[in-house]
């Protein structure tokens, strides 16, 4: 029987295997934690450098977890390019690949320039305008690749959204 996971899960001719609803959960709690720390470590006025700082570096092991979760999906891609596929699949990979040297640049720069927590464990970093700069500027196109990358998932984001929260929460009798 086709269930509601392999629905969510089976997108873009069926580049991803059906999966369990733990490993939905799990994609989704990795998923869910970087927006938010995404949104609160771009307002830098709202937190402070350090804070910044601090959640910063707990975003680069966020992504170390998404793309771990998504190993799979970066091996069979690639071996699909160099066959025949879409070219749907050949720019989804392609912003998958810009997205990753974005957040590599932005987290690298950032602690060549860390005033607070490099400094915290002993290491003084070299710091450099073009450091700086390189940091402003991989935010700036960053954040156009993740509000893409976001769009194209949209839809496995819905559904989840759907099953996870908002059926549990009608379950509940919207007690909860
Ligand atoms: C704030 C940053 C990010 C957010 C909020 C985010 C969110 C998501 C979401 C919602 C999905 C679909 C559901 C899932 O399978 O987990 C996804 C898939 C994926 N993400 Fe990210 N992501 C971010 C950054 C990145 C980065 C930096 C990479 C770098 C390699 C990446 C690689 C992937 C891959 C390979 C997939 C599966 C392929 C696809 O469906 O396009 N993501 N991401
Ligand atoms: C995804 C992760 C990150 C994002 C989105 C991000 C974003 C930003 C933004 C938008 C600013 C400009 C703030 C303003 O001018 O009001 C900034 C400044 C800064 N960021 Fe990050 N950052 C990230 C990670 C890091 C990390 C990991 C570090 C160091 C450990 C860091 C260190 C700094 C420093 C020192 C500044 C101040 C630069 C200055 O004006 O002198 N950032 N960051």
């Amino acid at each position: 029987m086709k269930t509601m996971d392999s629905t969510i899960q089976v997108r873009r001719s069926g580049e991803r295997s059906p999966t369990r609803p733990n490993r939905t959960l799990r994609l989704f709690a990795v998923d869910a934690s970087l927006f938010a720390l995404f949104i609160v470590v771009v307002n830098v006025p709202l937190t402070g450098l350090a804070i910044h700082e601090w959640l910063g570096i707990v975003i680069a092991i966020g992504m170390v977890a998404h793309i771990l979760q998504h190993a799979n999906w970066v091996v069979t891609t690639t071996r699909r390019l160099l066959s025949a596929t879409s070219l749907q699949n050949r720019v989804n990979y392609l912003l998958v690949v810009g997205i990753f040297i974005g957040f590599v640049s932005i987290i690298a720069s950032g602690l060549l320039i860390s005033e607070v927590a490099l400094p915290w464990i002993g290491v003084t970093p070299p710091g450099a305008p073009f450091m700086l700069w390189l940091h402003l500027a991989s935010v700036g196109w960053v954040i156009w690749l993740t509000t893409i990358h976001l769009a194209v998932n949209w839809r496995w984001i819905a559904s989840a959204s759907d099953r996870l929260i908002f059926k549990r929460f009608a379950r509940s009798g919207g007690t909860r």
